[in-house]
């Protein structure tokens, strides 16, 4: 594991160093392991491969600071085989253990609760049924209900479910009526169950008492939990008041490695606008649509392959009034996705600078992914540079693997989804999800208290 890792920083530092001459092409060896390896299980690699990206795919759809004494609070973050980033988190009295998928694409902290908890198509790699880590709230002494009348209901559903309080009209002091069920639709499944007042233990022993929690008892197509890290008032950033948080997603194999990196809550008095030295910023957009009020959307202005600045008509790049379009950044999102017309955009620029080399068109068809190249024959092969160039001039310039992967021996493919892939179109929300795979080997700080995005390549292990 070392060893491999070291080779490949050293062909990627070797590729930094020789590609200075021709800026907007990287030239590798073939006999260097410059790409990362997708490994997939060889029992059904290709359904595997087609869950990963159509997860990716089908994704595509304040509460005040408790008064606390600690600045940073450092978690680890672990790769899992299912595409995503988790976490664990401690809740209850005495503490009980759950993991959780770290998302920057929604907003709820929730958990498996109960003993009857109930997860139809839950059987990811290394997680069975009866593997998912529970949450039992009968064991713990701080676990309440939230209430219909508690202000948290209304801070979630809004404050027209107060006319579905029907219990406590009258007699709302000693009303027992509980904030009526939640629901949510993710890209990729679904979950429901009831508002929580929870103790949240966090890693340097601070104790955050009466945060809102979602206990859910039926899911669907869910792993773990989900941490919420998104923008609305629920998210555990929002809940925490966070200045500012970051990770730096390492590299991985969708295995369940036990390599881990850390995400680093600020809860600090902040740092005014002063920004971090090497990090390149770009300020977060507003969605002029509230629905989607949970998504880090930022301005991509240029997409660039090589020397060729693809022209993505303005509409895909800017929310429009309904909302649909724009960028967001999205932890929860495997494969980054881009609608339709701007992946075609994006994958026939490949396929006209890449022309010299044999498609795989089997290898398309079993997967979804395009273009893939057959360069088994091939002594040394160029491959253009990815570069994503964000408002304020902030430039994201992608390291090959998080862009071009071995998917079968001798053949690579481009790792960016579209909804031609596998299942419907996704309609209306952003064009465009940054997902982990491409941010991976990245500093990422979401600056909250100044809005904006900041990032530096770095090697995360
Ligand atoms: C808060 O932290 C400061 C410095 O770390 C310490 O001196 C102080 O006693 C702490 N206060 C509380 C209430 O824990
Ligand atoms: C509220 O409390 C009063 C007196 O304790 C009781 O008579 C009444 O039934 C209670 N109402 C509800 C909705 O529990
Ligand atoms: C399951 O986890 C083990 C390590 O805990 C890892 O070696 C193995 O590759 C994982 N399996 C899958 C399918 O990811
Ligand atoms: C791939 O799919 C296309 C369109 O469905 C079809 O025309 C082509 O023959 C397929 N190629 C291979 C090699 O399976
Ligand atoms: C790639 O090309 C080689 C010949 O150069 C061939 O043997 C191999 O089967 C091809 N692989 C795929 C997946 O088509």
């Amino acid at each position: 594991m070392a060893s491999s890792l070291l080779l490949f920083l050293l062909s990627f530092l070797i590729l930094i160093t020789t590609s200075k001459s021709t800026p907007t092409t990287i030239t590798i060896p073939l006999s260097a392991p410059s790409f990362t390896k997708l490994v997939v299980p060889s029992k059904d690699p290709w359904g595997a491969l087609s869950h990963l990206a159509s997860l990716s795919l089908s994704r595509s759809h304040h509460i005040k600071s408790p008064k606390t004494n600690f600045s940073i609070i450092k978690t680890p973050l672990f790769p899992r085989s299912y595409g995503g980033y988790s976490i664990s988190l401690n809740f209850g009295t005495p503490p009980q253990t759950v993991k959780f998928v770290m998302d920057t694409g929604s907003s709820l902290v929730w958990f498996p609760c109960t003993s009857r908890y109930l997860c139809s198509e839950c059987n990811f790699p290394n997680i069975t049924k009866t593997g998912i880590p529970i949450f039992l709230p009968k064991l713990s002494s701080s676990s309440k209900l939230i209430g219909c009348k508690n202000p948290r209901c209304s801070l979630f559903f809004g404050p027209k479910i107060q006319s579905k309080c029907h219990e406590c009209d009258s007699t709302a002091q000693n009303c027992t009526q509980t904030c009526p069920p939640y629901s949510i639709q993710y890209g990729s499944g679904s979950t429901a169950g009831l508002l929580l007042s929870e103790t949240l233990d966090l890693p340097n022993k601070k104790t955050i008492p009466d945060f809102l929690v979602g206990c859910s008892i039926l899911s669907t197509r869910q792993p773990e939990g989900i941490a919420g890290f998104g923008r609305s008032t629920e998210s555990l950033p929002s809940q925490l008041g966070l200045k500012k948080f970051s990770y730096c997603l390492v590299s991985h194999a969708f295995d369940d490695t036990p390599t881990s990196s850390d995400l680093v809550l600020d809860t600090g008095s902040g740092s005014g606008d002063t920004k971090i030295a090497g990090l390149s910023y770009t300020p977060f957009q507003k969605n002029p649509s509230t629905a989607f009020g949970d998504y880090y959307y930022v301005l991509l202005r240029n997409i660039v392959i090589g020397d060729t600045h693809v022209k993505v008509p303005y509409k895909f790049l800017v929310p429009g009034s309904d909302g649909s379009g724009g960028t967001i950044v999205d932890s929860g999102t495997t494969f980054t996705f881009m609608e339709k017309p701007v992946y075609e955009l994006v994958t026939k620029e490949f396929e006209k600078q890449m022309a010299h080399y044999t498609v795989a068109t089997e290898i398309q068809n079993l997967t979804g992914l395009r273009p893939c190249f057959n360069i088994s024959g091939e002594k040394s092969v160029s491959i253009p540079d990815l570069i994503f160039q964000f408002k304020g001039g902030a430039k994201m310039a992608l390291p090959l693997s998080n862009y071009f992967s071995f998917i079968d021996s001798g053949v690579i493919c481009l790792t960016i989804v579209s909804d031609d892939a596998l299942g419907p179109g996704i309609g209306a929300g952003p064009a465009i999800i940054l997902g982990n795979y491409q941010q991976r080997n990245f500093h990422v700080e979401f600056d909250l208290e100044n809005e904006r995005l900041g990032f530096k390549p770095q090697t995360c292990v």
